[in-house]
């Protein structure tokens, strides 16, 4: 079902093929020395612009002294912004912001071109690249909880198109006839209103089937690896290399939207299951949060987190702490993590990497994309999961060798010998396991 009334996406739709070109902006309070950090957060909004298939022609930071309710930047520096889109004929405008429906309206007669915001961008990134049923309908909601108060911005948006400007002539007055406007945008709110309710049936209808899923990967009891980290960090590409999953790898943010689960046998054998997730970001929309909750529950049903930073960004220190935000904020702190420090075959800063040691404990440094470290890194990954293992020494009949086969495929052998009609096993298996044996446990 297609929501599209306007918004980012139905202007693209408008517009010819060429990319539409677009002014970043960066609004904040503060000193001088702030700066940098809000320039970083630039490149990162533009690296998401240009994934999303904008054509950045000018990135500005904005100083201000306080947010205006109605524009949110005050009046001079909304006009040094509007002569800026002007003198490099933007076809839009991005906020690297949430910003209110209200001023998203004003700042668009103020501009006379489209103006998004960070939320709208990341949508319509995430509206590009969710590949299964679950992810494209929890985007679908976000969507259209977002348009939702949006509509009368929506409405200005077609009457623009369908008026003689167009909105990438940049003089485009907007404005829809009063009377007429009005009653479609309460038809169109009921009309979102009853999809909001669709789309969620649907949602849980989808979700039952993945708990299903979960539940039987569950029983088979193969330990659960969930690789999470900040959008780029590598996570596709140390799945790859370790399993040749054939996941996207791009330089680009949010390559991997769903998550994709591949088995893998570690240096001792042992299989489990690894799994690549969606990247985390800084300040993400919480409509997004909402939507891929249940992507990363499914993570955090894992027993082990490999948390994956690239310690060649220079905001490497931030990006970790965002990531423990999100996990803190989906409850999840309670879950081993090991911190996997990749791209360090590009990295100089070796008093970062250090505090970061410091900070983390459990960390190991690799480079994915050059099979470095990856021996180190599977050690801690063996060590972690024998601490949330027991070793046993059983004895069971041959005649119930279906138990053995069982238990051989999940746990860890260690020896396996005969003795007339036992098998007698010395195995490293899963706490939930121990139970379902114990009437084998040899008794010393
Ligand atoms: P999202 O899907 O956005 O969350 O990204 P991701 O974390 O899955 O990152 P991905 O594996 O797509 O890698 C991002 C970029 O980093 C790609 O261009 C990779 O080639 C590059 N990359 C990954 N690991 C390394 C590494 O160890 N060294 C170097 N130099 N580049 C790497």
């Amino acid at each position: 079902m297609e929501s599209e009334i306007g918004g980012l996406s139905g202007l693209q739709k408008s517009l010819s093929k060429e990319p539409l070109k677009a002014l970043l902006v960066s609004v904040y309070k503060g000193s001088a020395a702030g700066k940098a950090t809000y320039q970083e957060h630039l490149e990162e909004l533009a690296l998401l612009a240009q994934t999303y298939g904008l054509e950045v022609l000018h990135k500005v930071t904005c100083a201000i002294r306080r947010y205006d309710s109605a524009n949110y930047v005050t009046e001079g520096k909304l006009q040094e912004l509007v002569d800026l889109a002007k003198e490099y004929q933007v076809d839009l405008v991005v906020f690297d912001d949430e910003i209110a429906p209200s001023q998203q309206r004003n700042l668009e007669k103020a501009f006379k071109v489209p103006v998004i915001d960070r939320t709208e961008l990341i949508l319509g990134v995430f509206g590009q690249r969710a590949r299964t049923k679950e992810a494209r309908l929890q985007i679908e909601l976000a969507k259209v909880k977002y348009e939702a108060p949006r509509l009368k911005r929506l409405w200005t948006h077609l009457s623009r198109q369908a008026g003689t400007a167009g909105a990438s002539g940049g003089g485009g007055g907007g404005g829809y006839t009063k009377g007429e406007g009005e009653k479609q945008i309460e038809i169109d709110k009921r009309i979102l209103r009853r999809k909001i309710d669709q789309l969620q049936d649907e949602i849980k209808e989808v979700k039952g089937h993945r708990e299903t899923q979960r539940n039987s990967r569950q029983r088979s009891q193969i330990p659960v690896f969930a690789i999470i980290g900040y959008t780029n960090a590598g996570k596709s590409t140390l799945l790859n290399a370790l399993t040749n999953a054939g996941v996207l790898v791009e330089d680009k943010l949010f390559a991997t939207l769903d998550t994709t689960t591949r088995k893998f046998q570690m240096s001792n054998g042992q299989e489990i299951l690894l799994i690549d997730t969606v990247g985390f970001i800084r300040k993400l929309p919480h409509l997004v949060v909402a939507a891929f909750k249940s992507t990363l529950e499914e993570a955090f049903q894992s027993n082990v987190l490999l948390h994956m930073i690239d310690v060649n960004h220079p905001m490497a220190e931030e990006q970790a702490e965002t990531t423990y935000e999100v996990l803190r904020e989906l409850n999840s702190e309670s879950t081993p993590v090991i911190t996997v420090l990749n791209k360090v075959d590009l990295c100089a800063d070796k008093q970062m990497i250090a505090r970061m040691k410091v900070k983390y404990p459990k960390t190991v440094e690799i480079s994915a994309l050059n099979h470095i470290g990856f021996e180190n890194l599977q050690d801690l990954m063996i060590e972690e999961l024998s601490r949330q293992r027991q070793v046993l020494d059983l004895i069971i009949p041959q005649s119930d060798y279906a138990v053995v086969s069982e238990i051989t495929r999940t746990g860890h052998v260690i020896t396996q010998d005969y003795e007339a009609n036992d098998v007698l096993l010395k195995i490293e298996l899963p706490f939930a396991l121990v139970e379902k044996v114990k009437k084998y446990m040899k008794i010393p």
